[in-house]
């Protein structure tokens, strides 16, 4: 454990908000859905780094005003993180932490610092305190202090790898590309995307987390290694060996309705739940069964094979992960 200050007089500070703006394709958008409803997310700067290849950092600080709400996602994140083997597709958790910040401490607006005063008013410059600060094999030790230091009013935090490339989101999404995702992404790539989701989600599932939050804003996609990173684990669940076949098929289900439906056709299933800062009962209540849409500039992208498995897909058919990416498989070899 390390104890430090935050600041920017001292070798750590915020910087820009990371959790109200994305980025694809080299362009910057306000998003204002990718707010969380249990954390606030800026960049995390280390003024002492040797090394100008050094990597930015994403601070993940829970909201102070969130913390009875927050609590159990906090820790959900930290056993998952913890007990998940690092993995291309998987976000590094570095270290994690509690933050106690001074008594006049005021939280920036929460906007996108896409001019110079927006950044001025959104950034964590002012953002002042103590830190205690676990590296990644301390993890047990923080989950030992959770409870005592956010009842003596410390807020915890988790310090991530920061991703800097493509949101899936983005490249995705109807609305945003004003119907350019058609050419974004190739129908190949698509498949690409979900068979290495699919991947990484039986990984989770055998090592005994799942995920549950498949918005496609948690998802990124690096283009220069095809291959795509997820971020988010909090509303996921840590229960080794305790998984529910049931459990299983509704997370599958989860990432049908929402990441899969929207990579095939711009759109997140209807009735699905929707993007934005969700609340595990959102997910929680959400409905067994979708149907697919295609809307008319989608039916001439896919084949009457992908629509059956998306079809296939909503209807809550796959019990794994694994059989999911096989039936992708298959897809993908037809179209090469
Ligand atoms: N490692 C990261 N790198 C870059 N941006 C991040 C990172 N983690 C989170 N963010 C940004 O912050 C937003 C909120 O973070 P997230 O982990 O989804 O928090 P919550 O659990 O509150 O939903 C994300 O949608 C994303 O825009
Ligand atoms: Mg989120």
């Amino acid at each position: 454990m390390l104890e430090s200050k935050l600041g920017v007089k001292f070798d750590h500070y915020l910087a820009e908000p990371l959790d109200t703006w994305l980025s694809a394709g080299l362009h910057d958008f306000a998003v204002p859905e990718a707010a969380g409803s249990s954390a606030r997310v800026f960049l995390f700067k280390n003024t002492r780094s040797v090394s100008s290849l050094n990597k930015d950092l994403a601070f993940k600080v829970m909201r102070y005003d969130k913390r009875s709400y927050a609590a159990p996602l906090f820790k959900q994140e930290l056993l998952i993180m913890q007990g998940l083997e690092a993995k291309p597709g998987l976000t590094p958790m570095v270290g994690s932490g509690f933050l106690k910040t001074i008594e006049q401490t005021r939280w920036p607006v929460e906007q996108a610092p896409l001019t110079k005063s927006l950044e001025l008013e959104s950034s964590g410059l002012q953002i002042n305190g103590e830190l205690l600060t676990f590296d990644s094999s301390e993890t047990d030790t923080m989950l030992a202090e959770f409870d005592q230091r956010l009842n003596a009013d410390w807020l915890p935090f988790l310090v991530f790898e920061r991703r800097w490339e493509d949101n899936l989101y983005l490249l995705c999404d109807a609305g945003y590309t004003r119907g350019a995702f058609l050419k974004n992404l190739t129908i190949q790539q698509v498949l690409k995307i979900a068979v290495q989701i699919c991947e990484l989600l039986q990984y989770a599932h055998s090592a005994g987390a799942v995920y549950r939050d498949h918005k496609l804003l948690h998802y990124y996609w690096n283009d220069l290694r095809q291959q795509v990173i997820m971020i988010d684990w909090n509303i996921g669940l840590w229960s080794p060996g305790k998984l529910t076949p049931e459990t299983i098929q509704f997370d599958l289900l989860q990432f049908s309705s929402r990441a899969l439906h929207h990579l095939f056709t711009g759109r997140q299933a209807p009735g699905s739940v929707a993007v934005g800062p969700n609340r595990p009962e959102d997910i929680e209540n959400a409905p067994r069964r979708y149907k697919a849409s295609y809307p008319y500039d989608v039916q001439k992208r896919l084949n009457q094979e992908e629509m059956h498995f998306l079809e296939r897909a909503l209807n809550g058919d796959f019990m794994t992960a694994d059989q999911m990416a096989d039936a992708l498989k298959q897809l993908l070899s037809k179209r090469l």
